[in-house]
């Protein structure tokens, strides 16, 4: 991004949140960033960064709206159909047939969607062949986001979040009212951590990282140290699924298969 006057300002501004709230700007594409401060300068009625930043002394709540718009949480159960079938048909099956403990991970899960939807067809799957238990298979969300953690767990959901559920489903495992409940044992089968994947590998060797939409938002050489630490957490054999417009960093194609190039679903090798 050429240099403008701003970037000092952005700078600063970036190197404050970090101190403040721990989350470090410079390592996300700047572009967005910065349009969606400028959301949140118009809301609060401010033109300058200079001015923006002194809002955040005087009224340190707005950091949290700040957050909310930065981390950009918006996710939906079962989104992007096609990926999911893909999921369900072609990945879980010889998953599960293992008869070995099995860790499916939802990396930057946002208020759960995601990993409660791989949570479903897990259980809809046992369920096909005879095995109503889930005992061996773990399902960890995992987001920088608290407030996001803190939805998950509750998990109670805004129409919105079902727009993409199949009906069948939908009336399976959902309560509809003011809000829609997801049922037990859905959600029961998913614990939610609080990681962030830019500084910390989590405890745990994983089957399959869903990891959607969130690298798009990182530049080139974080992403580049992300899919190293998903190259480090996969088993051997584990998948890696990725957002639509994501693309495998180069520096570590050679450690995957490609399962579906469409999907963005790579095997690890
Ligand atoms: C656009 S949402 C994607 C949600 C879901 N994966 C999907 O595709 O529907 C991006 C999520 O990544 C999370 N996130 C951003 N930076 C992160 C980081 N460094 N570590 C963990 N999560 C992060 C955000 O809080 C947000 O919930």
């Amino acid at each position: 991004m050429p240099a403008t006057g701003d970037d000092a300002a952005y700078a600063a501004l970036f190197a404050k949140i970090e101190r403040e709230r721990g989350f470090r700007g410079n390592l996300y594409r700047q572009k967005c960033l910065r349009r969606r401060v400028g959301v949140r300068m118009r809301a609060r009625g401010l033109t300058s960064i200079a001015d923006y930043s002194a809002l955040l002394d005087s009224d340190p709540a707005e950091y949290d709206w700040l957050l909310r718009v930065l981390t950009i949480n918006v996710s939906k159960f079962f989104r992007n159909k096609e990926t999911w079938d893909a999921i369900g048909n072609e990945l879980l099956p010889g998953l599960l047939a293992r008869g070995e403990p099995v860790l499916l991970w939802s990396a930057g899960s946002a208020a759960g969607e995601e990993a409660y939807s791989l949570a479903i067809l897990v259980w809809e799957r046992l369920a096909a062949c005879g095995r109503g238990k889930v005992n061996g298979v773990r399902i960890i969300g995992t987001d920088i986001d608290e407030e996001s953690l803190e939805l998950a767990r509750s998990a109670e959901y805004p129409e919105v979040a079902l727009s993409e559920t199949p009906e069948e489903i939908r009336q399976r495992w959902f309560v509809s009212g003011p809000v829609n409940r997801l049922k037990d044992p859905i959600r029961t089968m998913v614990e939610f951590r609080n990681v962030d994947i830019l500084e910390n590998r989590p405890d745990f060797e994983a089957d399959l990282i869903l990891c959607r939409n969130l690298l798009i938002y990182l530049d080139r050489p974080a992403q580049g140290r992300v899919f190293e630490m998903f190259v480090d957490v996969l088993r051997p054999g584990g998948y890696l699924v990725l957002g639509r417009v994501e693309m495998l960093a180069r520096e570590v194609k050679e450690h995957f298969d490609v399962v579906d190039a469409r999907e963005r679903i790579y095997q690890r090798r």
